[in-house]
C-alpha cells in the first residue's frame, strides 16, 4: 500500500495571508500543498496563477501540486514549472486531442505530471496515457468551487484505476479531489486513493493539525 499523503487545497485559504496559511499547513502536518489554478473559462471561477505559485514556493518546502483548471494548459506549463511546481496536473477535458503531448511537455520541464478526469468522464479516456503519469487525479466534484458534496461514483473509478496502476507495476499516485471529509476518507482510501485533497475540511477545521491527522489515520 502506498503512503497516504494529505494535500490541503489552498482554494479555501484566506488569500490575503497566503504565506501564513501555507506555513500553517506545513506546521500542522500536511504533506503536499494543492494549488487550484482556475481561469474563468475552463471552470466558472478565477483563482490565481503563476505569480502566486512562485511566491508560495518561497514560503514552504512542501511539494506544490498544481491542478490546472484552464484551457490550453500547454501554453503555461513551462512557466508553472519554472515558478516551482513539483507536479502539474491537467484535465483530459481541457486537452482531449493532445493530452499525451501535454504530459510529455510537463515531464520535459523536469516536473512530475498527472492526468485529471471530471466526474462525468470515464477512466477509459485516459487509459492510454496512464503509464506516462506520475499521478492520476479523480475529481469527485465538478471543478470550480470548494465545499461541494462528494460524488460517490468516484469510488468506482478509484477502484478501476487502482487495479490498472497496480497491474502496471509503476509508481503512480492516485489522487482524489472534492468533498473529502473525515467521515468519508476511510472509504476513499479503501477504494485505492493515496493522495487526499481536502480544502474546506482542513481550512474550516477548528484544529487543523487534528483534522490532517484524522484524515491521514482514518
Ligand atoms: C475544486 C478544486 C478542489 C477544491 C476541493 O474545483 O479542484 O481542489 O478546492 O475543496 P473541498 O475539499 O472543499 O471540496
Ligand atoms: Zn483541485
Amino acid at each position: 500500500m502506498k503512503t497516504i499523503k494529505i494535500a490541503p487545497s489552498i482554494l479555501s485559504a484566506d488569500f490575503s495571508k497566503m504565506g501564513e496559511e501555507v506555513r500553517s499547513l506545513e506546521q500542522n502536518g500536511a504533506d503536499v500543498v494543492h494549488c487550484d489554478v482556475m481561469d474563468g473559462v475552463f471552470v466558472n471561477n478565477i483563482t490565481f496563477g503563476i505569480k502566486m505559485v512562485e511566491d508560495i514556493r518561497k514560503t514552504t518546502s512542501l511539494p506544490l501540486d498544481c491542478h490546472l483548471m484552464i484551457v490550453h494548459p500547454e501554453k503555461y506549463v513551462e512557466r508553472f514549472a519554472k515558478a516551482g511546481a513539483d507536479i502539474i496536473t491537467v484535465h483530459w477535458e481541457a486537452c482531449q486531442d493532445n493530452l499525451k503531448e501535454v504530459l510529455q511537455l510537463i515531464k520535459s520541464t523536469g516536473v512530475k505530471c498527472g492526468a485529471v478526469i471530471n466526474p462525468d468522464t470515464p477512466v477509459e479516456k485516459i487509459k492510454d496515457v496512464i503509464p506516462l503519469c506520475d499521478m492520476v487525479l479523480v475529481m469527485s466534484v465538478f471543478p470550480g468551487f470548494g465545499g461541494q458534496k462528494f460524488i460517490s461514483s468516484a469510488l468506482d473509478k478509484l477502484r478501476e484505476l487502482r487495479a490498472i496502476i497496480d497491474e502496471s507495476g509503476k509508481d503512480i499516485d492516485l489522487e482524489i479531489d472534492g468533498g473529502v471529509t473525515k467521515e468519508n476518507v476511510a472509504e476513499i482510501k479503501r477504494a485505492g486513493a493515496n493522495v487526499i485533497v481536502a480544502g474546506s475540511a482542513v481550512f474550516k477545521a477548528e484544529n487543523r493539525a487534528e483534522m490532517i491527522k484524522a484524515l491521514k489515520d482514518a
